[in-house]
């Protein structure tokens, strides 16, 4: 039973602290999870900069270390062979990382640990890292200059096996994790064979321009250029406040429908109607005016029959044929998703569902441990233990 859950987060953030070769980092999980990734680590730095800014840089500056030549910040770092561990090694053409990339979440924490610190110097470190990321996006994953940003593989929007990709992949909505991972990998295979060329890639495999994506894409741009104006670089400000205004017009343009954002694929940008927690992102961008957010609110958010369970936010709606209360990204709920939505809603003054949900994701630590995701029904534990981001709970306020 969790008795106090900052220090609980504290400590947790603690256990699961590494250094390798002169890098410190925090790994997402002890037994499942030994290695760094990208987004993971951007959580862990905004957890971090409550109470200990200084491994937050440390955190963000390991992920740095490795970004490739082009820009491109891979999701994975494997610091060290775990040879015990069942989390599969895959073959990503490079020895000590993978050659994808992650939701963009690097700005925002970068500019959060600057708001507990007031350090400019780790600003002016960090930004021509950020600069070469964000440009990376904006140029490599929008071959058509439609100003939406395509992932090539559904591992880099984060959520693995989300229903989201079914479709592209060329799956029904009911179908086992086994024929889930074995499409995924024979993507991998094709992603070899294109050398990870993302417009290659997704030209002729998946290209799917997924909302979460996108919408934490602005979110990131708008803070990326606070920093520029930080920098005193006014040009890159306007700049990238321009890219977030352009992805965002976009957004509503391509992916908008009956008050619902849906992810697109291939070169006809089709969208995939598959309800999920990603239709709540567009509030972390704000992206939607206050008026289609209350409708989206009570129309689904609060609804019963679609996302209102005991234990909210299921990461997919329960009206959809593919939800799965313990199917990983097909229904369970996260902590990470609910800050998302925590923080969307604050955006738009609603407070007090915030709050519902904040002490939603809270009671679930309590009763189940800080575990990697969990039934939204019956409120059950499930996936990896002593699960870091699972600290985001502190972050909610
Ligand atoms: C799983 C999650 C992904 C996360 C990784 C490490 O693959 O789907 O979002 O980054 O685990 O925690």
């Amino acid at each position: 039973m969790i008795k106090n859950i900052k220090s609980d987060c504290r400590n947790l953030l603690r256990i699961n602290k590494r250094k390798t070769n002169g890098f410190q980092y925090t790994i997402p999980s002890p037994d499942t999870y030994p290695y760094q990734w990208l987004w993971d680590s951007c959580f862990h730095a905004i957890i971090l900069s409550h109470f200990n800014p200084a491994d937050a840089k440390a955190e963000i500056l390991s992920l740095l270390s490795k970004q490739l030549q082009n820009g491109m910040i891979p999701h994975m770092i494997y610091w060290k062979n775990h040879k015990k561990v069942s989390f599969p090694r895959i073959e990503w053409g490079k020895e000590d990382i993978s050659t994808i990339t992650q939701p963009p979440m690097i700005a925002y924490a970068i500019w959060r640990i600057f708001q507990k610190d007031k350090d400019p110097s780790f600003l002016k470190l960090t930004y021509p890292h950020l600069y070469h990321f964000y440009r990376y996006l904006l140029n490599e994953r929008d071959p058509h200059g439609k100003h939406l940003i395509g992932i090539m593989n559904p591992d880099e929007s984060g959520e693995d096996n989300s229903p989201r990709f079914d479709l592209p992949l060329g799956l029904k909505p009911v179908h086992t994790l086994q024929q889930n991972i074995k499409r995924r990998l024979g993507l991998v295979a094709q992603n070899i064979d294109c050398k990870f060329d993302a417009p290659f890639c997704m030209r002729n495999f998946f290209w799917v321009k997924d909302v979460p994506f996108n919408a934490i894409m602005v979110a990131n741009l708008k803070l990326l250029a606070k920093i520029a104006e930080q920098l005193k670089n006014e040009e890159d400000a306007s700049y990238f406040t321009k890219q977030a205004e352009d992805i965002s017009i976009a957004m509503r343009e391509f992916m908008l429908e009956d008050g619902i954002f849906y992810s697109t694929y291939g070169k006809g940008y089709k969208k995939i109607k598959v309800k999920t927690w990603a239709i709540f992102t567009p509030l972390f961008a704000e992206i939607l005016n206050r008026e289609e957010v209350k409708k989206l609110v009570s129309a689904y958010l609060l609804n019963k029959d679609e996302f209102w369970t005991k234990f909210p936010v299921p990461t997919t709606a329960l009206s959809e044929p593919a939800f799965k209360p313990e199917g990983f990204w097909r229904g369970p709920t996260w902590i990470a998703t609910n800050w998302f939505i925590y923080k969307g809603l604050v955006n738009y003054g609603f407070t007090e569902i915030a709050e519902e949900i904040r002490k939603s994701s809270e009671s679930l630590i309590a009763k189940s441990g800080f575990r990697e995701y969990f039934n939204p029904q019956t409120g059950k534990g499930l996936g990896a233990k002593d699960f870091t981001w699972g600290g985001l709970v502190m972050d909610m306020n």
